[in-house]
């Protein structure tokens, strides 16, 4: 193995490294690492090495990232190898040993940076993985990830495995592909909870349910009572919908912009007999438009879900779903009943649960609404986090109660 370049990182980049950040962003010394280099040793102002990082130059934000702070590094990056299976067989073990995912066919093998294989994912959804890497780092490591996947579950067949690149920027946003066959389209059935999801890969970006959410559709069996009625917005697929049927509520309303997802959210429905399909109503349209109608029309619901995408645009600009809540709040209030519940949620990293509270509250002064903030909602078990991470404590939620 050729000698690792040992690269002085920025004066930021030092402490968080040290406070357990494992992200180097683009930076006047991150642009600088040696563009061939697969590995870099991170040093400090006084030339102390302090971490192997994993480099990806072609990344628009996320240069490297840490891969150990184990001295000594020429020797952690010989062993990589062997330490990718190692780190994968101990995600894969945490994952057999929980009991909660018994019930769910869609979770996390592997969940980045908190399970140590850092901008690598790994979801089991039925009999198939889907892999995915938010580095193109991980492509030349792609073989040894479905050996060592294969090796502990051996059911998995090679033509159920799927890779995808992901990312903010459009080059790392590609199809999820079959390691077998690239062109394949594969649609199936998984089961969570006792519902039955249509799941597509090959086909599209996102491949039908947010297993990242599941953890938190679950904690929602204390919060949305049997006979209640519950309007879901922004409801892709409809999860939060099929769940609340299934939790008993007497009526459901799903609001979403896209017909290909309100047909979406119609077979997953039509695949659960048990659910009474005349109790749910879908309304394609914008959030904006339904919450106008619904109002006009005197509609009110015991139960609020919102779930915006973390920034929309009018082709105009572009405006963060924070932003928009006030207004959101403001027109949900009007349709919730007495004692209602509004679950809120947030998608983004850059705002924390702290500021997604204080801003929240801060609304609901402004607009002279009287409300409890109750419970938090956040990734759990098979979606661990990193202190001193934010980026990985992207989702954030909280049920608000009407007094
Ligand atoms: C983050 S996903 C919601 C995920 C969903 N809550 C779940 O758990 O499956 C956001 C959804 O909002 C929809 N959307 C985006 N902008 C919208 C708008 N202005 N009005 C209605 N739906 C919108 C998108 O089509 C997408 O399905």
């Amino acid at each position: 193995m050729n000698k690792i370049p040992e690269c002085l990182i920025h004066p930021v980049s030092i402490k968080l490294i040290r406070s357990g950040h494992p992200w180097i962003t683009a930076d006047n010394f991150s642009n600088r690492f040696p563009r061939q280099s697969e590995f870099v040793i991170a040093t400090d102002d006084r030339k102390r090495p302090m971490a192997l990082l994993i480099h990806d130059p072609y990344h628009k934000n996320v240069k490297a990232r840490v891969w150990s702070t184990r001295f000594p590094f020429e020797r952690e990056a010989q062993h990589f190898t062997a330490s990718i299976q190692g780190r994968l067989d101990l995600a894969f073990e945490k994952r057999i040993q929980m009991k909660e995912l018994k019930e769910r066919e869609n979770y996390y093998l592997v969940f980045g940076e908190a399970d140590q294989l850092p901008g690598l994912f790994v979801l089991r959804l039925k009999d198939r993985v889907l892999i995915q890497f938010y580095t193109s780092f991980w492509n030349r490591y792609k073989s040894i990830i479905q050996t060592t996947i294969q090796e502990v579950f051996p059911e998995i067949k090679d033509e159920n495995i799927w890779f995808q690149l992901r990312g903010e920027t459009k080059e790392l946003q590609k199809l999820p592909t079959n390691a077998v066959d690239a062109g394949r389209r594969d649609e199936f059935h998984l089961s969570e909870f006792g519902l039955q999801y249509l799941i597509r890969l090959g086909s599209s970006y996102d491949h039908g349910i947010y297993t990242d959410m599941s953890s938190i559709r679950h904690a929602l069996v204390k919060i949305i009572q049997p006979g209640s009625s519950l309007l879901n917005l922004y409801s892709y697929t409809g999860a939060y919908s099929l769940w609340a049927m299934k939790l008993g509520a007497s009526e459901v309303v799903s609001v979403d912009l896209s017909p290909k997802y309100i047909e979406w959210l119609q077979q997953n429905i039509a695949l659960n007999p048990e659910l009474e399909h005349t109790q749910h109503t879908a309304i394609t349209a914008s959030v904006d438009d339904a919450l106008s109608d619904l109002r006009k029309n005197e509609k009110t619901f015991d139960v609020i879900v919102c779930d915006p995408p973390s920034s929309s645009s009018d082709g105009a600009k572009r405006t963060s779903a924070i932003k928009t809540y006030k207004e959101l709040l403001f027109k949900m209030d009007r349709l919730l009943n007495p004692k209602g519940k509004l679950i809120v949620f947030l998608n983004t990293h850059q705002v924390t649960q702290e500021k997604f509270d204080r801003v929240l509250k801060d609304y609901l002064g402004e607009l002279k609404l009287n409300y409890k903030m109750s419970t938090r909602l956040h990734l759990g078990q098979d979606c661990p986090t990193l202190k001193g991470f934010p980026e990985g404590s992207y989702l954030k939620g909280i049920v608000l109660e009407k007094i």
